[in-house]
């Protein structure tokens, strides 16, 4: 190895040409997933007071701010609904004309070209706010799991591209690759949340959704933060069941996980950089104490630097945006 004064790092370094010869990693908008909210209503854009510049819109809106995240290079959206009714059994969120379900029709028919991924769990349509059916005071498992099958193949019938469930209940990507085939939708992939912690920085989202549990927490279904040997099982679990591409969530604080799901699995990863993460920031900057939109770049760099193929992000058009120019 030569050293100083034979090797100066700073020679690759002098300009913006010699730095983007010599980057090794890149953000594109293609690889960028934007997640969207959707009510009921026409004409609805609601904004979620914890995540600035995020906002609740009815289908129509939806499908305006889809077709500049298209124009802008991002080739994907991920669905939340958000109903009306909720109901101790979530059936909003497995009902044929369910908010998602229309949105995802209406979406297919106006912008055929775009990816439409869909959350599947119940929290965001069950009175109580949990995942799923709840007995004794917990989630239960395998009732869950066959409501989340169903609500999956509405989706695909809708026309959904992926679907994502979200949920962590077990063998839920098993049910629902079979009740896929079944209906005959074999070509509808799955994204599995398949390393999902039960993490502090999902808080603004469940102010998006509506969903933060009536009672306890989701500690019983979402993993424990200090594991990483376990994510790595589920992430094969999740894999011999079916999905196709696998997740990993949140993501600054787990980029150790993203890396080694990617060299376990060997499968396409995608990083949710979740709520939290995306609100911290985004207050840093309002009060003048980051570069927002550097502070995101940079986040957005080291999860693909640690091996995501693929992000979810509430900065994706931002960021399309100034690539736009
Ligand atoms: C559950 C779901 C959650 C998120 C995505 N899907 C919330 C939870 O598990 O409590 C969180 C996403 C975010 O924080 O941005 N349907």
């Amino acid at each position: 190895m030569p050293r100083f004064p034979a090797f100066r790092a700073r020679r690759l370094r002098r300009s913006e040409p010699m730095r983007a010869l010599v980057r090794e990693t890149e953000v594109r908008p293609q690889d960028l997933i934007l997640p969207l909210f959707v009510v009921e209503g026409e004409g609805v854009r609601r904004p979620v007071a914890s995540m600035a510049g995020v906002e609740q819109t009815s289908a129509d809106e939806l499908v305006r701010d889809a077709e500049e995240a298209l124009r802008l290079g991002i080739p994907a959206v991920l669905l939340f609904g958000i109903p009306d009714h909720k109901d101790e059994a979530g059936t909003q969120g497995y009902a044929e004309e369910g908010v998602v379900q229309r949105a995802v029709r209406r979406l297919k028919a106006e912008l055929p070209e775009l990816l439409v991924m869909t959350d599947v769990c119940l929290c965001e349509y069950t009175s109580h706010g949990h995942c799923g059916l709840i007995r004794a005071g917990d989630v239960d498992n395998d009732s869950t799991v066959e409501l989340l099958a169903r609500m999956a193949v509405t989706h695909a019938a809708a026309g959904a591209d992926v679907v994502a469930p979200s949920d962590m209940m077990d063998g839920r990507v098993g049910a629902i690759r079979g009740a896929l085939d079944g209906a005959g939708f074999p070509q509808t992939a799955i994204l599995s949340y398949a390393v999902k912690y039960a993490s502090a920085f999902y808080g603004p989202f469940r102010d998006a959704a509506g969903s933060t549990p009536e009672f306890g927490d989701r500690r019983t279904a979402q993993m424990d933060p200090a594991n990483v040997r376990e994510a790595l099982r589920e992430a094969r679990q999740d894999v011999e069941e079916g999905a196709d591409i696998v997740m990993v969530k949140p993501a600054l604080a787990y980029l150790d996980v993203i890396h080694r799901v990617k060299e376990a699995t060997g499968y396409p990863v995608c990083a949710y950089h979740v709520s939290g993460e995306y609100a911290m920031i985004q207050a840093a900057a309002e009060r003048g104490w980051i570069d927002g939109p550097r502070a995101h770049r940079e986040a957005l760099t080291s999860i693909r630097r640690a091996g995501a193929d693929m992000i979810i992000s509430y900065w994706a058009r931002q960021f399309a945006r100034e690539q736009d120019g």
